[in-house]
């Protein structure tokens, strides 16, 4: 396909790129959905099954996303358009940048729910509603914030404005320099935290839990779980990296970023991982506890470390960070898109993109409180927007892509952009898209949800 541009702007270097596409990988995945779903899924098993995902069909899915990114340079689903056409291939194919379109919309509705309760943190911290903190008190208060929807509903809005303010700005401005000092500011932080835990008694079995390996604790819904959770903490399948590889410089390479930003974000949740469990088995609590363990463990050891409150606060503070950076490339894709199809400003598409997804929020919020008891399939609305997206939509966008690389786009094209110096290393790289990545991602899926 003949050079494009990117009417959107472009990253001003590959660490850049870095940089934001690590930004939109590490963010709640790595801090509250990974603890908590490895203590649902038993431990270690649970864990080396998603690091084979990562390695064997996240990383080769991941460059396939940047690369049609960076060969459309427009948003997913015009980069889609444009793709098929080149390539004379089926209509059908333009159906990876809608349905990605899908979930990011409700990825982010309930995202924004997530991250307003680490807002919400803050202040509790830094108010010192924590101190001298019991396992007990600790879960009073998780559960009167998740008891109260005007609260639950005030967070949500400011996280998503913050988030659409971003959107808005295009995001050259502001985001690039702030993640640069925000990221390694939260990973020292995280270290931190593990000098904590592990002077805790609990940090040998903590070990043992995830790293220990009982192959009899999975199942084919944890696989599901798994593989899923593989392409949402790599923010894969919807087109959010696709959208950040339309805006990445030519001269960069493809394999060594992309490998660059996988580690960065496995490192995050496995060190994120090894902080709570230790307090987890130290104080008696519940490794399945579900989607509150964060909000339940840390709080408990702030309370007991040296001014805890104000690690405390600017914890939750750079989790709020963390989830914002990852929140914009969920909105970027879609925002792109009306930008140039629909012909309205940034700050427009932004605007009306953001109260969609900000109304669709309060079925989550709902979810925690006045309709707990409301199920369908056995589960809450917010239960089911988190299994449909990260166990469906986003492993099925993800082999699509895979697809589409592997089988439909000529070689010769997308040799030409994946460019990797090494022979060997690209005839791996392409055996994992054509063959591996879609079978497995086919297995799991059929397997598990039949
Ligand atoms: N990767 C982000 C996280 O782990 C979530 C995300 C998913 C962002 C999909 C963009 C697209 O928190």
């Amino acid at each position: 396909m003949a050079e494009q541009k990117s009417i959107h702007g472009l990253w001003r270097s590959r660490w850049l790129f870095i940089l934001a596409a690590t930004g939109s990988a590490v963010g709640l995945g790595n801090i509250w959905k990974f603890p908590y779903i490895t203590g649902e899924n038993g431990g270690g098993a649970f864990v080396l099954v998603y690091l084979a995902c990562i390695c064997v069909i996240g990383i080769p899915v991941m460059i396939a996303e940047v690369t049609l990114g960076r060969l459309g340079r427009q948003s997913p689903i015009n980069t889609m358009h444009a793709l098929v056409k080149d390539q004379n291939a089926a209509k059908f194919w333009g159906g990876i940048g809608w349905m990605g379109a899908v979930s990011g919309f409700l990825i982010l509705s309930f995202y924004s729910v997530i991250a307003g309760w680490s807002l919400a943190y803050i202040f509790r911290m830094a108010g010192g509603a924590f101190d001298g903190a019991t396992a007990q008190s600790v879960g009073t208060i998780f559960g009167d914030l998740l008891g109260n929807p005007e609260a639950l509903l005030g967070w949500h809005t400011i996280f998503m404005v913050l988030t659409i303010g971003i959107v808005a700005r295009g995001v050259n401005k502001g985001l690039e320099r702030s993640i640069s000092i925000l990221m390694p500011l939260l990973f020292l932080i995280l270290v931190v935290l593990l000098g904590y835990s592990m002077s805790t008694e609990g940090f040998g079995a903590a070990f043992n839990f995830l790293f220990s390996f009982d192959f009899s604790k999975i199942t084919a819904e944890s696989i599901v779980v798994a593989l899923g959770h593989a392409f949402f903490t790599l923010s894969l399948g919807m087109g959010a990296i696709m959208a950040y590889g339309a805006y990445m410089p030519k001269s960069a390479s493809v394999g060594k970023t992309v490998l660059t930003v996988a580690f960065l974000d496995t490192l995050i949740a496995l060190v994120a991982g090894l902080v709570i469990f230790p307090i987890v088995f130290s104080n008696g609590l519940e490794a399945g506890a579900g989607p509150g363990l964060l909000f339940q463990t840390l709080p408990l050891a702030f309370s007991q470390m040296p001014a805890g409150t104000v690690f405390g606060t600017l914890f939750f503070l750079l989790v709020a960070f963390a989830a914002l950076s990852s929140a914009i490339s969920l909105g970027e894709p879609v925002v792109a898109w009306a930008v140039e199809s629909k012909g309205m400003s940034r700050v427009a598409a932004a605007t009306w993109i953001g109260i969609v997804i900000w109304l669709l929020g309060v079925g989550t919020i709902l979810s925690f409180n006045l309709w707990a008891d409301f199920k369908i399939f056995g589960r809450t609305i917010f239960d089911n927007l988190d299994f449909l997206t990260a166990n469906i939509l986003l492993p099925l966008g993800g082999l699509l892509i895979a697809i589409f690389v592997g089988w439909v786009m000529h070689k010769q094209d997308v040799a030409d952009e994946v460019k990797m110096e090494s022979p060997f290393m690209y005839n791996v790289w392409r055996f994992l898209v054509k063959f591996v990545a879609p079978v497995a991602v086919a297995i799991v899926l059929i397997n598990g949800l039949i």
